[in-house]
C-alpha cells in the first residue's frame, strides 16, 4: 500500500497515533520542542493527517492551515479542529494553492518519506515561506533500514515496503529510502538553511510500560527510528 491508501485505515492510524510511543511520545513532541515558542505564528502543516499535530499547535496559539492527499484522514481532521481551521486536500507533490511567503513555518511531520522526488515539493514549500521562516520535517531514519536490511544498497534512494500493527489491523506501508547524503543534499540544493539535525530521546513524559527496557532501565537514552530537521529560507 502506498501513501494514498491511508484513506483504507485513517481511522486506525488516528486511533494508533494517539497514544502510541513512536508518534505520542516520540514524534510529535520531538517535532513541537524544534517548533517552540509558536503563538501567533502562521503554520502550514504539510501531510497533516487527521489533525493531532495541528490540534496541539492550535492550542500553543498558532494560526494552523493543513493538508493531506487523503481525503478521509481530512475528515478526521476536520473532526477534531472544527470548521475555522483551513484544511484541504492536496499532493505535497503538486503546486500548492497557497500565496508566496504565507507562512513563518511549514512542518512536515512523517510525510517526505513517502515522495521519490523531494525538489519539486521543497521548492513549493521555500516559496509559501516566509524569508526567515523554518521548515522543520521528521522522516524515518535512513540508517534504521541499513539495520533491517543491510544487504540492501543504502546508497540508493529506493521503495521499501514496511508492515505495520496499526491498532491491531497489519498493513503494509510503502516509503522511500534515500541516503543522509540526499537527504542534506535535497535541502540545501533547495536552498534552505540546513539548522537542526536531530535523533532526540523520547519525551520525559512517557509512561515507562511504553518504553523500550533499555530505555526504561537507563541503559541507553534514546533509539533510533526518525530523523529531525530544522531549515531555514534565508532571510535575505
Ligand atoms: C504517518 S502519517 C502522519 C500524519 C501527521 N503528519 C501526523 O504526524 O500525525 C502520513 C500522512 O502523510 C499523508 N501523505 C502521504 N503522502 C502525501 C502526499 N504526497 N501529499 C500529502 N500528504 C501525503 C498521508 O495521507 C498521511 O496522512
Amino acid at each position: 500500500m502506498g501513501a494514498a491508501d491511508y484513506d483504507d485505515f485513517a481511522v486506525q492510524y488516528d486511533r494508533e497515533n494517539a497514544g502510541n510511543l513512536l508518534n505520542a511520545h516520540y514524534e510529535r513532541p520531538a517535532v513541537l520542542r524544534l517548533l517552540g515558542d509558536v503563538s501567533g505564528r502562521r503554520v502550514l502543516d504539510a501531510g497533516c493527517g487527521s489533525g493531532p499535530l495541528a490540534a496541539e499547535l492550535i492550542a500553543r496559539g498558532a494560526e494552523v492551515t493543513g493538508f493531506d492527499s487523503s481525503p478521509a484522514m481530512i475528515e478526521l481532521a476536520r473532526r477534531r479542529l472544527g470548521p475555522a481551521v483551513p484544511l484541504t486536500v492536496q499532493d505535497l507533490s503538486r503546486p500548492l494553492p497557497f500565496e508566496d511567503e504565507a507562512f513563518d513555518d511549514v512542518v512536515a511531520s512523517l510525510v517526505l518519506h513517502y515522495l521519490e522526488d523531494w525538489d519539486a515539493p521543497l521548492a513549493e514549500i521555500r516559496r509559501v515561506l516566509k524569508p526567515g521562516g523554518r521548515l522543520i520535517a521528521s522522516i524515518n531514519h535512513p540508517f534504521v533500514r541499513q539495520f533491517n536490511e543491510p544487504t540492501e544498497d543504502y546508497f540508493a534512494t529506493r521503495e521499501y515496503g514496511e508492515e505495520v500493527d496499526l491498532d491491531g489491523r497489519t498493513t503494509t506501508l510503502t516509503f522511500w529510502h534515500r541516503p543522509l547524503r540526499e537527504i542534506v543534499g535535497a535541502i540545501l540544493d533547495a536552498d534552505l538553511r540546513l539548522r537542526v539535525l536531530d535523533e532526540p530521546p523520547p519525551s520525559t513524559e512517557t509512561p515507562g510500560e511504553l518504553l523500550p527496557p533499555h530505555i526504561a532501565s537507563g541503559d541507553r537514552s534514546a533509539f533510533l527510528c526518525f530523523l529531525f530537521l530544522v531549515a531555514e529560507k534565508p532571510a535575505t
